[in-house]
């Protein structure tokens, strides 16, 4: 008689090998294609960062994420953010000394061209005919100071290469140029010096590819209903598989401060990193919150500095290095 219930240890689980299920943020990766240009993508990373030594580095990233309803995009789904926070306080991440790489929505504000773009003057409001110089063009008097200190900083950033401008425009592109700048920081061993700042707003549902119709959508179908998944969060992974010795800087926004606290303590207890930057959409530009596991610390402009035109980014950057230095160093030894 044979016996049904022996144990054949040749046959037993192997324990090394995983047994789970690929998980979702991979499967991601897996269902949705990259961008084709993510191999170029990653050389000029690259480059920029070898060419940049051993400076300290910055990644923000910076606008809203698309979500495409069709393949042929016509129509498709924002997140909020004009790209504010991430273009100013890249300024302020150069002046430190920091190299920055700047992961943005394509046409969304950029370094030291948002002084003069999306505002509501039009480029030419800054400019009046010469009149010491017949048919050429100059800059308006009342915007000389200025300008030329804008100027300054931006070919200084250009002459020494410290500003690589990588665009985006869906949450998929979003997701694979995250992954890839992770992962190229790890190879080439700046991660260390590396602070992940984390200012886009990114789509949490999206469409699979695999139920993207090819074409835009007929209005004479009638109502349209769009059934939308969750996008896996990908802090996490960010966390503890991409850049594990990056620190990393994530943003909450919300729009009801009684929740603004908590809503930051539970990502950071859920994907332990190691700060969260809370705002409220209706205070951003001048009140913030550094949320960690061990303290709250509110940080904002007085009536007197905003009228001044000063930038709670300018109290925001310098923060946020303190801290990276103290990371570095508990990290490095
Ligand atoms: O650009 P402005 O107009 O100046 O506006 C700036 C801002 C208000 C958009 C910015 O300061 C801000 O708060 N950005 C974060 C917005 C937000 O709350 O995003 P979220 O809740 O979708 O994501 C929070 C964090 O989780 C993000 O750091 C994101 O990287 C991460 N995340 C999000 C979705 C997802 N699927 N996976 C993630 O890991």
């Amino acid at each position: 008689m044979y016996t049904t219930n022996a144990i054949n240890p040749e046959k037993a689980i192997d324990r090394s090998v995983a047994d789970q299920p690929p998980a979702e943020e991979d499967l991601y990766f897996e269902q949705n294609p990259a961008p084709e240009y993510l191999p170029e993508f990653e050389r000029k990373l690259s480059e920029f960062l070898t060419n940049n030594g051993t400076r300290k580095v910055a990644v923000v990233t910076s606008g809203g994420t698309t979500v495409p309803l069709e393949n042929n995009t016509v129509r498709f789904i924002d997140n909020f953010s004009a790209g504010t926070r991430g273009a100013t306080s890249a300024e302020y991440f150069l002046e430190n000394g920091y190299a920055v790489v700047f992961l943005h929505r394509q046409f969304s504000l950029l370094p030291y061209s948002r002084h003069y773009t999306h505002s509501t003057n039009c480029f030419l409001d800054y400019m009046v005919e010469s009149e010491t110089e017949p048919g050429s063009v100059k800059v308006d008097e009342k915007y000389q100071v200025q300008m030329l200190d804008v100027l300054r900083k931006y070919k200084q950033a250009q002459k020494d290469n410290t500003l690589l401008l990588l665009p985006f425009t869906t949450v998929t592109q979003y997701l694979f140029s995250l992954r890839c700048i992770a992962l190229t920081m790890s190879k080439l061993h700046v991660d260390t010096r590396c602070v992940f700042y984390l200012a886009a707003a990114v789509s949490d549902f999206f469409m699979p590819t695999s139920r993207l119709p090819q074409h835009k959508i007929q209005s004479s179908g009638g109502e349209l209903v769009v059934n939308l998944d969750p996008v896996p969060k990908f802090l996490k992974r960010l966390v503890e598989a991409w850049a594990p010795r990056v620190m990393i800087v994530s943003f909450k926004l919300e729009t009801d401060e009684s929740i603004l606290e908590s809503k930051a303590k539970t990502a950071l207890e859920r994907y332990n990193h190691q700060l969260v930057i809370g705002n409220l959409l209706q205070t951003r530009k001048k009140e913030v919150i550094f949320v960690t596991l061990e303290e709250t610390e509110k940080y904002s402009l007085t009536d007197e500095e905003e009228k001044e035109g000063k930038e709670i980014e300018e109290i925001i950057v310098p923060e946020v290095i303190k801290r990276h230095d103290v990371w570095q160093e508990k990290v490095c030894n």
